[in-house]
């Protein structure tokens, strides 16, 4: 089966309105299209802006959070209807700083999945394990677990294997060893969805920069990146999708 790569920006808790032009500009130099899927994740505010400079361009926007309702009394929080209605196609949720920042456990960025498949966005869910369970043996089993509670019933999803000590770190796992979790975290999904298990893309992420993304990309079952600091300027960012 083939999956075409998805290369997504992570942006934060970065970025102020004249960021915007760090986007036209990744826009422009894509401009004539690639191989791979492109998404920009801006914090809440930028998102319309960023759907209006993105339109047409191939470069879809996303959030980075969104709560589990359609809508309701939940102050501050965002709802995945909101989002698709102003042109957001995919959601990051469970990522590892709001499970450390906000408590976020499985169950609950599962429910947050199930309502973001509502919506019709695409939710990229995360998953990774931290230095002391990777040093204590635990990496895949942590993974695995994560995986059972947060994976919604629908296979419409997108997997990022982000090993906590590697984000924001310049550290990166031994090939090897991404290789292993991303089998692991395959037969996982085709366990639990079946044949359309194999058609889930697996996003590496963590420290990916211009200088190691072929490397890590070319690794098996590694469908392309979930990017953090390297997206935020557009020279990294497209040296890193070039790499896709
Ligand atoms: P990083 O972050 O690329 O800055 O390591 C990745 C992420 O947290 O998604």
């Amino acid at each position: 089966m083939t999956r075409t790569p998805l290369v997504a920006g992570n942006w934060k808790m970065n970025g102020v309105p004249d960021s915007a032009s760090e986007l036209r500009a990744m826009i422009d130099a894509l401009k004539g299209g690639g191989h791979c899927d492109v998404l920009v994740c801006p914090p809440f505010p930028l998102i319309g802006a960023f759907v209006g400079d993105a339109a047409d361009s191939g470069v879809e926007i996303g959030a980075q959070d969104c709560h589990f309702n359609e809508k309701g009394a939940h102050t501050g929080d965002v709802s995945p209807a909101l989002l698709a209605a102003i042109g957001a196609s995919a959601v990051i949720l469970g990522h590892s700083e709001r499970r450390a920042d906000h408590g976020e456990a499985d169950a609950l960025v599962k429910a947050k999945a199930q309502a973001a498949l509502a919506a019709g966005l695409l939710p990229i869910i995360c998953v990774g394990e931290t230095e002391a369970q990777r040093d204590s043996g635990q990496a895949e089993a942590t993974v695995l677990a994560q995986l059972d509670g947060s994976l919604p019933d629908d296979a419409g999803i997108v997997v990022a294997y982000e090993p906590v000590w590697a984000i924001g770190t310049g550290r990166v796992p031994e090939n090897a060893d991404i290789a292993a979790m991303h089998a692991a975290i395959r037969k996982a999904v085709v366990g639990r969805y079946g044949e359309a298990g194999q058609g889930i893309r697996l996003l590496y992420g963590g420290s990916v920069k211009p200088g190691n993304a072929a490397e890590i990309f070319a690794i098996d079952d590694v469908d392309g990146g979930l990017i953090g600091g390297a997206s935020l300027k557009a020279d990294d960012f497209l040296g890193i999708i070039r790499a896709a």
